[in-house]
């Protein structure tokens, strides 16, 4: 085990974790942030996307050890407010069916909007296409897009 200190939601935190542990798991067992999720853990469903200095990142992917002093904001950290404009329309449209992967989906969903304010559906259908929804809220989650950039 070794310790590392990651700025977290803009907080310094602790933990002490083997170097290859991935950050997905610092994350939701060490610091108890368990908005971030675990789907397939090879990369390929977009569940466990985090920002790290503002850009999304899966979490199942990086190694603490390969972190440094690098800014990762979770669902939890995503907006000071209650609640940021995503989880606003996410709310109004009632996006989720089951969920799991909806953390996941508005993290990457913010990152697009930071870089395309007023996103096409090209755009979104883009920036969204990997992150896997097994109950196929596709649909519901381009308009909560579009609702979060009126
Ligand atoms: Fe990380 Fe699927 S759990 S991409």
């Amino acid at each position: 085990m070794s310790k590392y200190t990651l700025n977290v939601n803009g907080k310094a935190r602790a933990v002490d974790v083997e170097a290859d542990t991935p950050l997905l798991w610092a994350l939701r067992d060490t610091l108890g942030l368990v908005g971030t999720k675990y789907g397939c853990g090879i990369g390929a469903c977009g569940a466990c996307t985090v920002h790290v200095d503002g850009q999304p990142a899966r979490a199942c992917q990086l190694p603490v050890s390969s972190i440094g002093k690098r800014r990762i904001t979770t669902i939890e950290g995503l907006d000071a407010r209650a609640m940021h404009p995503l989880q606003q329309a996410w709310t109004e449209l009632d996006v989720p069916q089951c969920g799991y992967c909806q953390a996941g989906q508005i993290m990457t969903a913010c990152a697009l909007l930071k870089q395309h304010p007023k996103p096409t559906d090209a755009q979104i259908d883009d920036a969204m296409a990997g992150n896997l929804c097994r109950c196929a809220t596709y649909v519901r989650i381009r308009a909560g897009i579009h609702r979060a950039a009126d």
